[in-house]
């Protein structure tokens, strides 16, 4: 027996991809923000999007220099993940206050984050305006992750991924 569900509350049946904390630079401030909603977009050529709220500081930054960094959390990451999607960089440098610490980028001038333990260095080419937000479609320059990590596939075992199923609700993926 299925019962009819809300259609907001839809998205919440495939709103656990990894969570990411992205980083972007523009204004001479540098700025990190926690997201649910990314998907890579295409086999052949390495294309990702991420879905950011036209609210946030982020949306500015991105939109003024064209760039972001999708930095992978594990699960000791957890309150960061909360602290950096409950405060906003237009009053707050999330890296001192959050204890992050930044490294330089190759590919981009927006700073990766050393205690995640992988980073993907992107450059907008496409955006789809999607109401209260945007999705920007980045395309992968450059991507580091800590030795041993992504041998074959990403090593969960090693380096448990965060997810967000809504409310206060997160989880840690397993293997079957
Ligand atoms: C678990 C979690 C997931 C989130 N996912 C997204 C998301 O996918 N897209 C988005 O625009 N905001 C998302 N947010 C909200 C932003 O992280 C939040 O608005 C943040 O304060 C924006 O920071 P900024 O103003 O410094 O850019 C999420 C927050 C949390 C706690």
């Amino acid at each position: 027996m299925k019962e009819e569900i809300d259609l907001w509350k839809a998205r919440r049946l495939i709103n656990h991809s990894p969570l990411i904390l992205l980083t972007s630079r523009a204004k001479g401030r540098d700025n990190v923000m926690t997201l649910a909603w990314s998907t890579p977009l295409a086999h052949g050529s390495p294309v990702i999007g991420v879905a950011v709220s036209k609210n946030c500081f982020t949306h500015e930054l991105i939109s003024e220099r064209g760039e972001f960094v999708i930095n992978i959390p594990d699960k000791g990451l957890l309150e960061t993940v909360k602290l950096c999607g409950s405060t906003s960089g237009r009053d707050t440098d999330k890296f001192s206050s959050f204890g992050l610490t930044k490294e330089q980028a190759q590919r981009v001038s927006v700073p990766l984050i050393k205690e995640c333990f992988a980073s993907i260095e992107l450059r907008v080419i496409n955006t789809v305006d999607c109401g209260d937000h945007t999705l920007f479609v980045g395309e992968a320059l450059r991507c580091v992750a800590v030795k041993g990590a992504m041998d074959t596939t990403l090593d969960i075992s090693r380096h448990p991924t965060l997810h967000h199923l809504g409310e206060d609700v997160f989880a840690v993926t397993r293997l079957l």
